[in-house]
């Protein structure tokens, strides 16, 4: 259980054991960047539920500082994949591994790392926002609570803050006590990306994070991602072409568990180097 609650886990949207969450105050190690962002390499990684391979000898650096759009067709791994980055596949059934993830040139699955000490580094925003059963305000600061990264009397001026950094802090402001499940979809996905910015993560990983928002609250995340860097290394995985052509300077395409082609954003739509990324990009794959 973590600061980042997952959704596909039955007993996710329950408050944290503090116990487990104090634990993220251990450091994590490896050396990020001068920028303080971090980098994350994917190595020969294979990955499997049960008999079934779902990614296939991917070999990915992750470009440090800079927006990488994760592209695919349904089924094609991507949401695997971001789950790995922060080790939320390692307790499914059948779950195996080959290869390796290193953040800043050091084994995620390294048995010095303590698990939430990296998902404190390596945040991460679902497709469904899924804030805790606790006030709006304690949503934004859970993860700072818990890992001791402000004194008591702080945690209302940074949650002031950081509901101010994703534009939510005025409609939010005589409510900041009640229950985040009264706000609208749009308004819950900017309160659970409130809550993983409040601990200064260095990876950002963002699965279809607007997949259930309005035009203005897609352009106003879309916005603020850009904002975060070169502080924080983000990966976003998107349906919507015209998105990752907006948000991203580098894009990877995966189908079927295999990663298609790596690019440079501009150069992988205009000018990919494989014929398949060129269906996919044009609307023709199928
Ligand atoms: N817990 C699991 N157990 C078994 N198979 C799984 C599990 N999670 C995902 N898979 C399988 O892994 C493959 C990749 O799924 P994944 O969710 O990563 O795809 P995706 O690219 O994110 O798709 P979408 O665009 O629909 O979200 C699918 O065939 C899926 O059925
Ligand atoms: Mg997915």
């Amino acid at each position: 259980m973590s600061i980042q609650a997952d959704p596909a886990d039955p007993r996710s949207g329950q408050v944290p054991p503090a116990t487990a969450l104090q634990a993220d105050a251990a450091g994590f190690g490896g050396t990020p960047s001068a920028n303080g962002a971090s980098s994350l390499s994917v190595v020969d990684l294979t990955l499997s539920f049960g008999p079934r391979a779902i990614l296939s000898n991917l070999q990915l650096k992750v470009a440090e500082g800079r927006v990488t759009a994760l592209l695919g067709p349904t089924g094609s791994g991507k949401t695997t994949l971001l789950r790995t980055f922060n080790r939320m596949n390692d307790k499914v059934t059948g779950y195996r591994h080959q290869g390796d993830v290193l953040l800043d040139g050091r084994s995620i699955w390294h048995s010095g790392i303590e698990l939430m000490s990296l998902r404190r580094k390596v945040g991460m925003l679902f497709q469904r926002p899924n804030p805790f059963p606790m006030s709006i305000m304690d949503n934004v600061v859970a993860g700072v609570k818990a890992a001791k990264m402000a004194p008591r009397n702080q945690l209302r001026d940074i949650a002031e803050r950081r509901l101010r950094d994703v534009g939510l802090f005025d409609a939010v402001s005589g409510r900041l006590k009640d229950s985040p499940f009264r706000l609208s979809g749009g308004q819950q996905q900017l309160l659970c990306l409130a809550r993983a910015l409040a601990v200064d993560p260095d990876v950002l990983l963002l699965d279809e994070p607007t997949s259930s928002l309005d035009p203005m609250a897609t352009e106003a995340i879309e916005e603020l991602v850009r904002t975060l860097v070169p502080k924080i290394t983000v990966v976003i995985v998107t349906h919507n072409l015209a998105q990752a052509r907006r948000v991203s300077d580098s894009t990877v395409f995966l189908n079927k568990g295999r990663l298609v082609e790596h690019g440079d954003t501009k150069q992988l739509f205009e000018n990919p180097a494989e014929e398949e990324t060129a269906r996919y990009v044009s609307g023709r794959f199928g």
